[in-house]
């Protein structure tokens, strides 16, 4: 079962209900405003309708004031007796200029003042059309909740008599009360009608929005399952490749160590055949020892290549680790060998591993050495940025043949050496110290002659 929080559920429950909401809202607010607007209409139509009855039976501002004399009540009888016919009529009430009751079905108020809406009446009297709700009010007594005066319809309308050359004029007012069920009737359709408008459109809206946002979500949410496949895919073909460089690796290694020891072999199979000769043996020997040594020499080397993994960095004055690393050269490689080191004339502190420095820039001034025994190596320390980031360039110059441009794609891989006693693992091991510390080596042929490599570091180091 979908979970019932999916962004596509979510927006269905919040705009089913804001539609919800919108409906209610829309008929408490229009309601009232629809009840007016009837009332009002209703209101001008008992006006026509009373004046025109007026008229027709000749009612005039002398009847109303003399409203004892039988030809002026026959008269008003005749003109608004019929009204009570009228639906939903509960009393008719007609006032003269003084406000006294000139007629009604109710021949007791005749001669009163009765009215509860004096104000309502004034207004007619000055030409207005008034309309009253009266809602039902219910008794206090709390053992009878019956209606005790049931809701009601109150309409004030003048009555105008137009003599002939003359202006209109108010001669007195028809009140009529009536039950506000009909006009009820008509608001509830009212508001049927706006709500299944409303509630039509904002359902068409929803059912679009809806299609829309879930056609939105299910690309994305596509793009994201294509996105994840992708990242998934990357991931496998990255460890293919680390797998298939682990393989090249492991075949150069056995490569790298396969010679020497067919050598072995080989010389333990001659020395065997030569038992007998002792001196021979000897001889053979001391090549399987040499042998062995250089298979030793490799293992060695590559677990070194290990020990990079594991830095200790610290503060290291890097003036300081070059003239030591000058020292250690001349010591292991002779001290014919002239190794030059060019400060930088301030001190440079790094936060580097000082033992993996070293180790690197022992691997370069080596290399320098043997591509020219006979020249000047030199050492440089100078502060350069890269791609704006602040750091120091350690580089090493020599004078000898440089390398070629076949050799160049080549320079930092395992392995790749142009020397018969070499491994070929000098300069990645330089490279991989290099980048350990967030920096990177460079190797140039210089124009004058001769090859520079130069390690760079930053000088804010991440270990
Ligand atoms: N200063 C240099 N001038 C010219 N060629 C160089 C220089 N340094 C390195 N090379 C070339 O790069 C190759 C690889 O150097 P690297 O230091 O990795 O291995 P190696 O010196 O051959 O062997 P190892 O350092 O493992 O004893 C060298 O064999 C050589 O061809
Ligand atoms: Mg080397």
């Amino acid at each position: 079962m979908e979970n019932i929080t999916s962004p596509p559920r979510m927006f269905a429950i919040i705009s089913l209900l804001m539609i919800a909401v919108m409906l209610t809202v829309t008929g408490f607010t229009q309601a009232p405003f629809f009840r007016q607007t009837i009332i009002d209409r209703e209101a001008a139509i008992v006006r026509d309708l009373a004046n025109a009855l007026a008229i027709e039976h000749g009612v005039s501002a002398s009847d109303l004031e003399s409203y004892t004399v039988s030809s002026a009540r026959l008269r008003l009888d005749q003109s608004f007796s019929s009204l009570k016919s009228l639906s939903d009529v509960y009393h008719i009430k007609v006032f003269n200029r003084n406000s006294i009751i000139a007629w009604s079905d109710d021949m007791n108020l005749l001669g009163t003042m009765r009215t509860s809406h004096v104000e309502r009446l004034t207004r007619a009297m000055h030409g207005e059309v008034q309309a009253v709700f009266n809602p039902a009010v219910h008794s206090s007594n709390i053992f009878d909740r019956g209606p005790a005066t049931p809701a009601t319809v109150e309409f004030y309308v003048p009555l105008v008599h137009a003599m002939a050359g003359e202006p209109p004029a108010v001669m007195g007012v028809l009140s009529l009360y009536r039950a506000p069920d009909e006009m009820n009737k008509a608001i509830r359709h009212g508001l049927y009608l706006l709500w299944s408008v409303i509630g039509g459109a904002g359902l068409i809206l929803f059912v679009a929005l809806f299609k829309l946002f879930d056609m939105v979500y299910s690309r994305q949410k596509n793009a994201e399952l294509q996105f994840s496949k992708l990242t998934a895919e990357h991931h496998r073909i990255v460890q293919i490749e680390k797998l298939s460089a682990m393989g090249e690796l492991v075949g150069e290694i056995a490569h790298q160590l396969n010679n020497p020891l067919v050598g072995v072999i080989n010389l333990a199979q001659l020395a065997e055949r030569e038992a007998e000769n002792p001196q021979r043996v000897r001889e053979l020997l001391v090549d399987v020892k040499k042998a062995g040594s250089e298979c030793r020499d490799i293992v060695q080397r590559i677990l070194r290549i290990n020990q990079i993994s594991r830095s200790e960095p610290q503060a290291t004055d890097m003036n300081e680790l070059v003239r030591d690393t000058i020292a250690f050269c001349h010591q292991s490689l002779g001290y014919q060998h002239v190794v030059e080191f060019r400060p930088p004339g301030q001190e440079v502190m790094l936060n580097v591993d000082p033992v993996l420095v070293r180790h690197a820039l022992f691997n370069l001034i080596h290399n320098a050495i043997l591509a020219a025994p006979e020249g000047v190596v030199t050492v440089s320390l100078m502060s350069e940025q890269q791609e704006g980031v602040p750091g120091y360039k350690l580089s090493v110059t020599d004078s000898g043949g440089g390398f070629s441009e076949e050799a160049e794609a080549k320079l930092f891989k395992p392995f790749f050496t142009t020397r018969p006693q070499g491994t070929g693992l000098g300069l990645s091991v330089a490279q991989h110290i290099a980048m350990k510390h967030g920096g990177a080596i460079r190797a140039e042929n210089l124009a004058s002659g001769g090859a520079r490599f130069s390690i760079w570091l930053p000088a804010i180091t991440k270990l």
